[in-house]
């Protein structure tokens, strides 16, 4: 018990307050204090997960909140933040070895690994990817660095080169309508299957170029992003992968254990919304799995949002088992 003091909240530090324990050159996070603070309701000697880990920003606000006998298993499918947080956390890692777990796999395997049932606190998932992974042109995400057109956040399945040189033409336009919301879908996706034939679309530029050539060019930057956005989704499979992980963390949670999700565009919102709304319903034993904390998504305070322009289109959700 002696050790206790040690780990107090009050006696460290919080990251968010502490510019020195600060380190966002990887990634900013976004709604730091109102994330940890909906997720951490159970206490600081609770057993929670961070599902998208990135550069760690939110893993190191929770890690300065956790007592004794707190935990962190954080996840991330790319290779590199694990890798960036490992260096990140090595002495936290070193002095408590059971505080933090750090695993390198996609956050829906939390609801199948070996995670015993109703011994979770709280699950976060700030969704998409990360400052680092768009503006260093890794793994082929983004449009303005040429490089392999990959677009997975980890090593395993099918990457955007092979879906694009293989996908019929009606289901890319499918992809690049319902994912992308592109108005000239048709049209790229018909560009694709054509130009595919004369040689197969290897790198981001040659996505890029193609999409230049089918769309008026007030219009380029936006269905760049549209497209480049669509095809990673599908990629990913980020909107199933989403809806499997918040049904399948329920059985996981303690009860008034919290699910905590940052969301970047409407899609993931919509999901977000709809499975918490079903699972707030009662179910055939008359019994809700969930309540829902925020009927409205909340919203970056405009200060965050002038510091952090990734903000802007963030919508917060927070749900506690029943
Ligand atoms: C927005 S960033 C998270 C940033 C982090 N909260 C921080 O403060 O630094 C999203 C991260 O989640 C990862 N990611 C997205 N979907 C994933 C999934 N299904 N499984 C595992 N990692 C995922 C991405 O690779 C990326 O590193």
């Amino acid at each position: 018990m002696g050790n206790k003091k040690q780990y107090s909240a009050k006696r460290r530090p919080r990251v968010s307050d502490n510019p020195e324990l600060q380190d966002y050159d990887y990634h900013l996070p976004v709604m730091l204090r109102e994330c940890v603070d909906a997720l951490m309701a159970c206490g600081p000697d609770g057993t929670y997960i961070d599902g998208t880990l990135g550069g760690g920003g939110h893993t190191a606000e929770i890690l300065s909140r956790l007592e004794e006998e707190g935990r962190l298993i954080s996840y991330d499918a790319d290779p590199d933040a694990i890798l960036h947080c490992q260096e990140r956390f090595k002495t936290i890692m070193e002095q408590y070895p059971k505080r933090l777990t750090l695993r390198e796999a996609n956050f829906v395997f939390m609801t199948q690994d070996e995670i015993p049932d109703e011994s979770i606190s709280g699950v976060l998932l700030d969704l998409g990817v990360s400052s680092r992974q768009l503006d260093k042109g890794q793994r082929g995400i983004s449009y303005r660095f040429n490089t392999k057109l990959d677009m997975r956040f980890g090593p395993n399945g099918q990457t955007a080169e092979e879906l694009l040189n293989s996908i019929e033409e009606g289901k890319l336009h499918h992809i690049l309508r319902g994912f992308g919301e592109e108005p000239f879908a048709r049209i790229i996706a018909r560009r694709v299957v054509e130009r595919r034939r004369a040689a197969p679309l290897q790198s981001t530029y040659d996505l890029r170029h193609l999409i230049e050539e089918c769309v008026p060019p007030h219009i380029v930057s936006k269905s760049l992003a549209r497209v480049f956005q669509a095809i990673r989704i599908a990629v990913n499979e980020e909107l199933d992968i989403l809806e499997k992980t918040i049904r399948g963390i329920i059985p996981k949670l303690v009860s008034g254990g919290r699910i905590v999700i940052l969301s970047y565009h409407s899609l993931e919102d919509r999901i977000v919304k709809h499975v918490f709304k079903e699972l707030a319903s009662k179910n055939d034993d008359n019994i809700p799995s969930l309540r829902i904390f925020t009927p409205k998504p909340i919203e970056a305070q405009q200060e965050e949002i002038s510091r952090n322009p990734r903000a802007r289109t963030a919508k917060l959700r927070i749900a506690e088992k029943c």
